[in-house]
């Protein structure tokens, strides 16, 4: 039985998403550490991933994006009046990232400012455009996901290097109409529990870089991958579930979902909880791996562009990521 649905208060005018063009393939990385094609594939669904340039920098993909986004929207960066960035691989630790996407995207002084909730950023980034646009304090969101984790992946871990991506996907965010299209729930939550489990241990202040720390990799990223997988599934599943049910919606009137591309068989799995055709899932996890925040915003502006996406559908988000950080949400376009 559904409940009535909420206004919308925020919708999605326009998406963009940015891959960097070097590609990586399984068999790439069979030269680089003790893998196999057939693990990769069979144990993650990932068959590529694309890598950053040398020089190419984390603001550089996020205004690409960004630019798409707006053009999509038939805006331009003059309408934008906030800018959030979701990403743990920003530039530099200080400052964000996001004052650097503002800077080459050429906007007035508006605020711009990063989300550091991993996987989740993305998702943590849309909720909180969704609130300004709510009281009226913004009127023009840009959102955007980014990572370039290859430069914090340590090359020499199998059970890591051959998980991850980088890109960039963002969208734009307007007042909703009153024609019901627009963001129709959020939640998010996270369990500073399982912090160790996904981690770059060292380079914040808790452990600043040492010689040994770098002859370590303590600066690179490390994973229980077991731990995130267990608590993925479950999580996932109730956040898609909290989602739909404030959006006064039942998984029957589902069109799409866009689910965090980490594991094929995460998202299988949620798929048979949730009880939601898998076809129904947009993947693009065989093309771009894990691009941690990025994965939403490039899954759905693929979707959007081919058509896969139409206006008027519902589409549930979800994500779950280090932290741990979760959430979802329930647009409908
Ligand atoms: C990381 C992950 C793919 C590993 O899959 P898994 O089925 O749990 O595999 P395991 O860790 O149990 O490892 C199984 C075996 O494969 C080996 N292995 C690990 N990585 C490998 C690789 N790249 N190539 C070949 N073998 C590998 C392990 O050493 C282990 O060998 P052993 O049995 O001899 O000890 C999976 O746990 C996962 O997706 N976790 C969640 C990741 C995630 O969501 N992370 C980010 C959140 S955004």
């Amino acid at each position: 039985m559904s409940n009535p649905a909420p206004m919308p208060r925020s919708r999605i005018l326009g998406t963009g998403h940015y891959a960097p063009a070097r590609v990586l393939s399984n068999s790439d990385l069979e030269k680089i550490v003790d893998t196999s094609d057939a693990w990769i594939s069979e144990r993650t669904g990932i068959r590529r991933r694309h890598v950053a340039a040398d020089g190419e920098t984390t603001s550089d993909m996020a205004a690409a994006a960004a630019r798409r986004a707006l053009e999509a929207a038939g805006l331009s960066v003059a309408d934008v009046d906030l800018i959030i960035v979701g990403t743990i691989s920003g530039d530099t630790p200080v400052p964000s990232c996001a004052v650097n996407v503002q800077q080459k995207l050429g906007a007035e002084e508006i605020p711009a400012f990063d989300i550091s909730a991993a996987c989740a950023g993305f998702l943590y980034g849309i909720t909180i455009a969704d609130q300004f646009i709510a009281t009226g304090a913004a009127n023009c969101v840009l959102v955007i996901g980014v990572e370039l984790l290859s430069r914090i992946l340590n090359w020499e871990d199998r059970t890591t290097c051959v998980l991850f991506g980088d890109g960039a996907g963002a969208v734009v965010l307007g007042p909703a109409r009153g024609d019901g299209r627009g963001i129709l729930s959020t939640c998010i939550f996270s369990d500073g529990a399982l912090a160790s489990s996904l981690i770059v241990p060292a380079g914040g202040t808790a452990e600043p870089v040492t010689d040994e720390g770098l002859e370590r990799k303590r600066n690179k990223v490390h994973m229980v991958g077991q731990d995130i997988f267990r608590v993925a599934i479950k999580n996932l599943t109730s956040a898609s579930t909290h989602a739909l049910k404030a959006s006064g919606l039942t998984s029957a009137e589902l069109d799409w979902v866009v689910a965090h591309q980490a594991n094929l068989r995460i998202i299988t799995q949620v798929s048979s909880r949730l009880g939601f055709p898998l076809e129904k899932f947009v993947i693009n996890i065989a093309e771009y791996g894990n691009t941690s925040s990025a994965s939403i915003p490039i899954a759905l502006d693929e979707a959007v562009r081919d058509g896969r996406i139409q206006p008027g559908q519902s589409v549930l988000l979800c994500a779950l990521g280090a932290g741990i950080s979760w959430g979802a949400a329930l647009v409908r376009m």
